[in-house]
């Protein structure tokens, strides 16, 4: 007698588990079994016996999780081997640990290339926005080929990353949509969305940014990222130009180096392992501020944070608590951080200037904004903070900021929700500073300026914590 159990495009493992176990516990064999996936074949060979009705049996413990990865695999045959191996677990409990075993194998390596492709697919999604005119969640969606069904393994994932927005991923088969905080997919067949939106330039400015023409190793640049995900990337497209210019950069910056400000910056970095104390930026005299301010504030934050965020001086509470933005300024930034999505404790907090310049006015101490002078002689601290977190991104909260971290702090309006390189080399995205906020008739404006970059940069920081395809070609 012949079974043909047909899966469905979704709810795959499921279905597989109930006939496989309807199957195995009555003991039929695997090659009365053909095991078919929802489609053509499916109607083609639907009409195999039916299933007998499932006794009991148990399973490994790993051989479950196993099996779900399994399942998502396009490769001929996995979901027999699957079969074959969980009937042969029935007498050996301990097969699975047995790695010398050639299906055991096989079935590993089926695995594994599912987990490579969700890999894959966390490092490449890239999201477009579409939020209509007055929604009150950001929109997004993305195209992706996965090359195997994981879009139901992989749901979890981008559920939990994005929890507060509304999202869509569209693959040829599945859609997958995450709208008000329900997941919902649904198989349909999708043919490439062309997508683009002002992120893609955001993007491409990035890249541009770190891709280190020095360290270019194509080969496992291609391995990490493989040409065929590159049409979806929109920072692919910079790649060939970058690779094929790479030698002359190569050349024009050994030529350059005595003379350029990133390699002298590069050079100072690595004689600063270490963040700055306070007590040490206190003794500072290399600007008058000091000697006014009740004590330096350093930054504050972890070691591995990805994400630094500069403003500009202490204010009247951060001189007297000696934690930065901790005032009315550091309230807005926390609620606005918040909303975007970023979790405070985990980005490197700090500010250009570590001492508060003010005038006394009566009791008042009246903010005072530093002049160039200023701003440039404190620049050795935040080169020790850049120094010792490495951050993959920055964030110039302000022309003060800006001014220190690119040597230019014109124009904040003109250049905010821009990326630019800060003199060590890092990307750099331009902000208003949030104590803008407070005093301008234009707030509303300059707080949905503060959150789309907010919210941009930690779109980017968490792309990023999944990408591997930076690391070998970058300095970050
Ligand atoms: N503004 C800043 O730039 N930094 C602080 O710490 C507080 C207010």
């Amino acid at each position: 007698m012949i079974y043909a159990p047909c899966l469905p495009r979704l709810g795959t493992f499921d279905a597989w588990r109930d006939a496989a176990r309807a199957l195995a516990s009555n003991g039929v064999d695997a090659d009365q079994i053909e095991w078919t996936m929802d489609g053509a074949e499916c109607s083609l060979f639907g009409s195999g016996a039916a299933l007998p009705a499932a006794q009991s049996m148990t399973v490994p413990k790993d051989f479950l999780p196993l099996a779900k990865l399994v399942c998502a695999s396009r490769t001929t045959g996995a979901h027999d081997l699957l079969y074959r191996v969980l009937l042969r677990c029935r007498g050996n409990a301990a097969l699975l640990d047995n790695r010398a075993d050639t299906e055991v194998q096989k079935l590993v390596a089926l695995a594994k290339n599912i987990r490579r492709d969700m890999h894959k697919m966390k490092a490449f999604v890239r999201f477009r926005e579409v939020t209509p005119k007055g929604a009150n969640r950001r929109q997004f969606i993305s195209w992706f080929e996965p090359d195997h069904r994981i879009e139901e393994l992989i749901a979890g994932f981008f559920t939990r990353r994005f929890a507060d927005m509304d999202w869509g991923i569209v693959t040829p088969e599945v859609t997958t949509k995450f709208e008000g905080g329900f997941l919902s997919q649904e198989a349909l067949p999708s043919d490439r969305l062309n997508l683009s939106d002002a992120t893609e330039d955001l993007w491409r400015t990035y890249y541009a940014n770190i891709f280190n023409p020095a360290r270019l190793k194509i080969k496992a640049m291609q391995s990490e990222m493989p040409k065929k995900y590159w049409k979806n990337l929109p920072e692919a497209d910079l790649i060939p130009d970058l690779i094929a210019q790479a030698e002359t950069r190569v050349h024009q910056m050994q030529q350059d180096a005595p003379t350029l400000p990133p390699m002298r910056a590069e050079r100072i970095l690595e004689r600063l392992p270490a963040r700055p104390k306070a007590e040490n930026i206190h003794a500072c005299t290399r600007c008058p501020i000091g000697a006014q301010a009740t004590q330096a504030v350093a930054g504050v934050g972890p070691d591995a944070a990805r994400l630094m965020i500069v403003g500009e001086q202490p204010g009247d509470h951060e001189d007297l608590s000696g934690k930065p933005f901790v005032g009315p300024a550091g309230q807005i930034l926390d609620s606005i951080a918040r909303e975007a999505g970023i979790d405070r404790s985990a980005a490197y907090i700090t500010s250009a200037v570590k001492h508060f310049k003010f005038k006394p006015r009566g009791k008042r101490r009246i903010h005072q904004s530093p002049n160039r002078s200023e701003i440039s002689a404190c620049r050795v601290w935040l080169t020790q903070e850049i120094a010792t977190i490495k951050p993959a991104l920055i964030v110039a909260l302000g022309a003060t900021a800006a001014q220190a971290l690119t040597g230019n702090g014109t124009q904040i309006m003109a250049r905010r929700g821009k990326i630019e390189t800060s003199l060590e080399g890092l990307p750099v995205l331009i902000s208003v500073h949030p104590s803008a906020i407070l005093r301008s008739p234009d707030s509303a404006n300059l707080r949905a300026a503060l959150l789309e970059d907010l919210s941009t940069s930690r779109i980017m920081i968490d792309a990023l914590e999944s990408d591997t395809t930076v690391t070998p070609i970058t300095s970050i």
